[in-house]
């Protein structure tokens, strides 16, 4: 029976194990408690025990289960959003110093690549900045034109250059960024985590936070009954699990779709590609023994507003083929979700209104850089009480000139609210086919009815246990998302991905 919710699997996940890991069952006690197994986990857990910390790693899934399985493996440090939104929003100063810190997040992986020897791909490559679909010469060249001045304002390398090897764009004005990187992410994060068990670190999968109990000792509680005692915690979840509103109010859940296809080796240069569109599409490549993989993304909506994933992929696969005609059979289709930001910076430091609870949330499609970035950031908060990027991703910073995407980004809460006075989406359980789900009326309250793929029905409250917004089902991963704060759940209820902690309250089908 599919009760686990995403349906689809990574490129990454076919290609690699997820490590195995005991679930904690007994009483800890650590310096640092770190919550949540992905590389932003990883990476915190990882830098804290090399600067001499005792250090727990807890997931409620498995270990590396989680969105960064889900990540098309972009080592960038060019900002998503583009470098001249970036400047725009944030100011030069801190632009500059954003950039710096994105560019140390990937030096950062490659020293551990190189000291531990890891086999990753990791390999360093050229960006490129190509014009979207219905662009013609004349606005493409403007837009390069502008992001050429805000790289040199915050000292990021660029060069302007004829064309990219995508059909229709041979000679279209583009920007080429050097010292770019790419790797397979699951084969690196084994391997540090790996040197984080063999140095004394601590690992649990299948194991939940379901109670937080702040003070100058810190008591988690484990869904086993177990209780992890520390000085300080750092929640590392997609989304946070600790703070109530003053972090998801400046961050909105989006879901994003990938696909892979077979290339023949060497057709097509191993580069960054990403094109000049709002969400932006994009291309890369992972290479295999005989063959390359190509990966293309894009088509992000936010979570919950679509449950069309199908169509996504086709017009995905509609996208890449115009550009790379001699593409090959599809191999994996897979979606994730990333929280972007209203400033494009992640949200990464000291939780607001704690001194020894810190967070790293908020990738902004960034989130191997991002949660590399974290790893130095938080080691250099708990081990020093400072770090020169702390003003750029601090939490409680204060919304800048974006207010207008604050007000927009929160106004899903109200429209979610609202929702609770519309009808239901389907008018019975015999509606429901296998592997769809849907919204039933019952009195003043609404139901979240799915028929599982194994034609199971499963009937719960719709209202998401963080503050209660109604959940939306999305059929291509199976699973009921939330569209205020990112918390997803299996169709049997249990939660898949935070700041929920508790699952939907079952009703009696
Ligand atoms: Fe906050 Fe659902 S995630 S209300």
């Amino acid at each position: 029976m599919n009760v686990s919710g995403e349906a689809t699997k990574s490129v990454w996940i076919l290609d690699a194990e997820l490590p195995a890991a005991p679930r904690l069952e007994r009483d800890e006690r650590c310096d640092v408690a770190v919550v949540g197994a992905g590389i932003a986990g990883i990476s915190i857990a990882y830098e804290l025990l090399l600067a001499g910390r005792n250090v727990v790693l807890v997931d409620r899934g498995p270990l590396l289960g989680g969105m960064t399985s889900r990540t098309t493996a972009h080592l960038a440090p060019i900002c998503d959003d583009g470098l001249s939104e970036l400047v725009k929003v944030r100011g030069e100063k801190l632009a500059r110093r954003y950039q710096e810190s994105q560019q140390a997040a990937v030096d950062r992986i490659e020293k551990h690549v190189k000291d531990l020897g890891i086999d990753c791909d990791f390999r360093r490559l050229d960006g490129f900045l190509f014009p979207a679909a219905w662009m013609d010469e004349e606005e493409a060249a403007k837009q390069c034109d502008q992001e050429y001045a805000a790289a040199g304002k915050v000292g990021a390398a660029v060069e302007h250059c004829k064309g990219v090897p995508l059909k229709g764009h041979k000679s279209a004005p583009v920007l080429r960024y050097p010292n770019q990187a790419t790797f397979h992410p699951l084969k690196y994060l084994r391997a540090i985590l790996a040197d984080f068990e063999n140095r004394g670190g601590k690992a649990f999968a299948g194991s939940a936070v379901i109670e937080i109990e702040e003070g100058d000792e810190l008591r988690l509680r484990i869904g086993s009954g177990a209780t992890i005692t520390s000085d300080h915690a750092v929640f590392a979840t997609n989304s946070p699990i600790n703070t109530v509103v003053a972090v998801h109010s400046k961050m909105a859940p989006y879901r994003t779709y990938a696909m892979a296809f077979e290339l023949s080796k060497g057709a097509l240069p191993d580069a960054l590609y990403w094109d000049m569109d709002d969400p932006y599409y994009y291309v890369r490549l992972n290479p295999g023994a005989d063959i390359d993989y190509l990966i293309a993304g894009g088509r992000d909506h936010k979570s919950g507003e679509a449950d069309d994933g199908e169509a996504r992929f086709d017009a995905l696969e509609a996208w890449v083929r115009a550009l790379v005609p001699e593409l090959g059979d599809e191999t994996a289709r897979w979606s994730g979700q990333v929280l972007e930001t209203i400033d494009y910076c992640g949200c990464i430091g000291r939780s607001p209104g704690s001194s020894n609870v810190f967070i790293a949330t908020g990738d902004s499609g960034q989130g191997m850089t991002h949660g590399a970035l974290a790893g130095l950031l938080i080691r250099d908060l708990i081990v020093d009480g400072s770090n020169q990027w702390e003003p750029v991703y601090a939490p409680n910073r204060k919304p800048p000139s974006a207010l207008a995407n604050y007000v927009s980004e929160n106004l899903t809460l109200v429209k979610n609210f609202t929702e609770y006075l519309l009808p239901g989406e389907i008018k019975s359980i015999d509606d429901l086919k296998v592997g769809e789900g849907g919204i039933l009326r019952d009195g003043l309250s609404k139901l979240a009815v799915c028929r599982d793929r194994d034609g199971k029905v499963h009937m719960h409250s719709a209202s998401c246990t963080h503050l209660g917004c109604s959940v939306h089902w999305n059929s291509t991963e199976q699973c009921w998302d939330c569209p205020c704060h990112g918390s997803q759940f299996a169709p049997d209820g249990s939660v898949l991905n935070g700041p929920a902690l508790q699952p939907l309250p079952q009703r009696p089908s």
